[in-house]
């Protein structure tokens, strides 16, 4: 598939299990009801799309992939700083909205599906999801992370912002229990190893910080280069 083509024929085609049908069947409904709402119920989230830029501190007109961008937040704070930057998402609807609020010129939105991106190996300098991986079914969420990886430059990076949970049991106690009431895939997403995930879709996190009193986390990785072999970074280190 090319570039910029739409991606809805070919997951209609595509392979995939029953509980993968039924995860499509219900995001599509789910992101549908909630696309004109989207921006007033996740309006706490936006100082951290700034924070998510400074601590990405990708350089200079960086490439940008922004994956499951919804309606666009984390895409539009990247591109305030002059970042090329693409956002893609399963959901006509949130992007809908994304495209209607768009004023940069360098940033654009295209309906696809994160487990299929449709551009080439080692393609942006950085690659992010951001309150995505949650709202997916594991073999969705593995499928997603190497996706990113693979097209990610080697020397690049991968952002993940996430639920996560507070230090103290009381706090885990209700945030758990709080998301729980509106988020169908949050209890597995939270119980699973995701730092063992990471690892086996090749991707190595360099930084987790806990941000919103813990209930949320940024996480800065790099495509895991096979033992033996230096990547870019590496390679400027060792000199
Ligand atoms: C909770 S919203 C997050 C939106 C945005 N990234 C943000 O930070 O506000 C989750 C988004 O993930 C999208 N999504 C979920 N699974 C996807 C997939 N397999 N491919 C592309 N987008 C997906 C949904 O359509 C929805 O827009």
């Amino acid at each position: 598939m090319r570039e910029g083509e739409p991606q809805n024929q070919y997951l209609e085609n595509a392979k995939i299990s029953a509980e993968e049908k039924k995860y499509y069947k219900l995001l599509k409904l789910y992101a549908r009801l909630l696309a004109p709402f989207y921006d007033t119920v996740t309006a706490i989230l936006s100082n951290l799309r700034d924070k998510v830029v400074d601590f990405t501190n990708a350089p200079v007109k960086s490439r940008i992939l922004d994956v499951a961008t919804g309606t666009g937040k984390q895409a539009f704070a990247f591109a305030k700083k002059g970042h090329e930057v693409v956002g893609i998402d399963l959901s006509k609807h949130m992007l809908k909205v994304a495209v209607k609020k768009n004023k940069y010129e360098n940033v654009r939105f295209q309906v696809a599906d994160a487990t299929k991106l449709p551009f080439e190996d080692n393609r942006f300098d950085v690659s992010c999801v951001s309150f995505a991986l949650h709202d997916m079914i594991l073999t969705v969420r593995e499928k997603t992370l190497k996706e990113m990886r693979r097209v990610t430059k080697t020397n690049g990076t991968i952002i993940i912002v996430d639920y996560g949970l507070p230090k103290n049991r009381i706090g885990r106690f209700f945030v758990f229990n709080f998301v729980r009431l509106y988020e169908p895939y949050y209890p597995e997403f939270i119980k699973s190893d995701l730092a063992g995930l990471l690892k086996n879709t090749g991707i190595e996190i360099k930084r987790d910080v806990p941000v919103l009193s813990g209930v949320a986390r940024i996480m800065k990785g790099t495509p895991r280069v096979a033992s033996g072999v230096k990547n870019k970074r590496e390679e400027n280190i060792a000199q």
